[in-house]
């Protein structure tokens, strides 16, 4: 039996890590939910599974949860704010961390689960991309175990022989990175000027948070997946290769030098990765219906457009650069897809912000886990003043 911490349980993955931990009942037991606000959500999880701790990083959100569990006389203890998320992902009665909370707010309890050795399930990617080496250190250090949950890094891991062993003896020759394009993959690129958050988020193939979702509209995502599968599979931009799949079927590929190339297929449901993950080296029950490769009929695959598609150009140009710029990039990201969603800037206007403050943080890579911070913090305030300057 293994002890689960979900992380972000509320969102897209946790909820469907929860649908995967209830089909393996006899194999894992939630220990900790997370959440940042979504009282009622996190409330109704904490009915059903009862784990040992619930963590809302909104205190406030926090008193009114604890408020409403001891009335019903739901044992769970409650914790708030950010040390409450460190806290259960480092406890030491955990042994896997899901780590499905969206954006920077995911790095410090990543960073806790991997230095306290914990199996980590990674769906947060944005922590990989600001911290880089620094988190890969702490996974290494802690004796922490990496899989990863974004569909396309788990693809690869499933292709590869060994996570660890040396790249030269596997003979990888590329990773083929697999994007189905969006939601505006046909769309011209002078009618994206007015596309309204509703649009960004209707994705034709998966269902997601709203923030990831943006990011598959304007491709950032698959830049940021650029440098989290350098980062992962310790290889260089130039081995990486971003082909266009709309259909979701292959969810990535490794080439080797013998001319074979391994993909993995499925049906485009996040519950494979998370159970692979969740079992792996075993294989467990997900829920996910098996692919029907006859109806299924055709893959077709397509070179990405970088002119349609600026942030996935930036986002190898970021891998390229190293230094400052992927934590760059990821606050950038960050602030302008909210201020899109909050409808304080345009579509194409994303890339622009992102853009310029990558220029504007340009130097050296973070030292330390408080330099990441510290450069989140400033490239944060600079995509501010670009989204102020861009909206007006
Ligand atoms: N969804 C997918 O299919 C998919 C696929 C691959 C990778 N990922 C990655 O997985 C992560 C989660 O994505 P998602 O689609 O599940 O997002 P989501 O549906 O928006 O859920 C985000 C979760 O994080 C919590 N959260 C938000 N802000 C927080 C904060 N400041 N502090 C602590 N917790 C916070 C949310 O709590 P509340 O509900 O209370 O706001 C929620 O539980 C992202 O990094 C994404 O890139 C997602």
């Amino acid at each position: 039996m293994k002890r689960l911490a979900v992380c972000g349980s509320t969102g897209s993955i946790g909820v469907s890590t929860l649908d995967v931990v209830l089909r393996n009942r006899s194999r894992y037991e939630i220990f900790a939910l997370t959440a940042h606000s979504n009282v009622d959500k996190l409330a109704a999880q904490c009915r059903l599974w009862r784990p040992r701790f619930a963590v809302m990083s909104d205190e406030s959100a926090a008193m009114r949860l604890a408020a409403v569990l001891s009335t019903e006389g739901v044992e769970t203890r409650v914790l708030a704010g950010a040390s409450g998320l460190v806290q259960v992902a480092m406890h030491p009665d955990v042994d896997y961390v899901m780590a499905a909370i969206v954006g920077g707010a995911g790095l410090m309890p990543s960073i806790a689960a991997a230095r306290s050795g914990k199996r980590i399930l990674l769906a947060n990617k944005e922590a990989l991309v600001m911290a880089g080496r620094l988190f890969m250190d702490a996974v290494r250090e802690g004796g922490a175990e990496l899989l990863p949950i974004d569909s396309e890094h788990n693809a690869i891991f499933q292709c590869l022989p060994a996570l660890n062993s040396d790249r030269g003896e596997r003979g990888v020759s590329r990773i083929l990175l697999t994007g189905s394009g969006g939601p505006f993959r046909a769309r011209k690129p002078e009618s994206l000027h007015d596309v309204t958050p509703d649009e960004a988020c209707a994705h034709p193939n998966w269902s997601m948070g709203r923030k990831i979702s943006v990011d598959s509209a304007t491709m950032m995502n698959k830049g940021l997946e650029v440098i989290e599968a350098c980062r992962l599979f310790d290889v260089d931009p130039g081995s990486v290769e971003v082909v266009v799949h709309p259909q979701s079927v292959v969810h990535s590929m490794v080439e080797y030098g013998d001319g074979s190339v391994l993909a993995q297929l499925g049906n485009p449901d996040m519950r494979t990765p998370i159970a692979h993950a969740l079992a792996w080296p075993d294989r467990i029950a997900s829920g996910v219906a098996p692919l029907d490769l006859v109806s299924t009929s055709r893959l077709d695959f397509e070179a990405p457009d970088f002119d349609r598609f600026p942030c996935l150009r930036l986002g190898f140009e970021v891998a390229e650069a190293g230094g400052a710029a992927p934590a760059a990039l990821n606050a950038a990201n960050e602030v302008a897809v909210d201020a899109f969603l909050n409808r304080r800037l345009r579509f194409t206007r994303i890339a622009r912000v992102a853009e310029a403050t990558v220029a504007a943080c340009a130097g050296e890579g973070p030292g330390t886990l408080d330099d990441v911070l510290d450069l989140d913090r400033r490239a944060r305030a600079r995509a501010a003043e670009f989204v102020r300057a861009m909206s007006s």
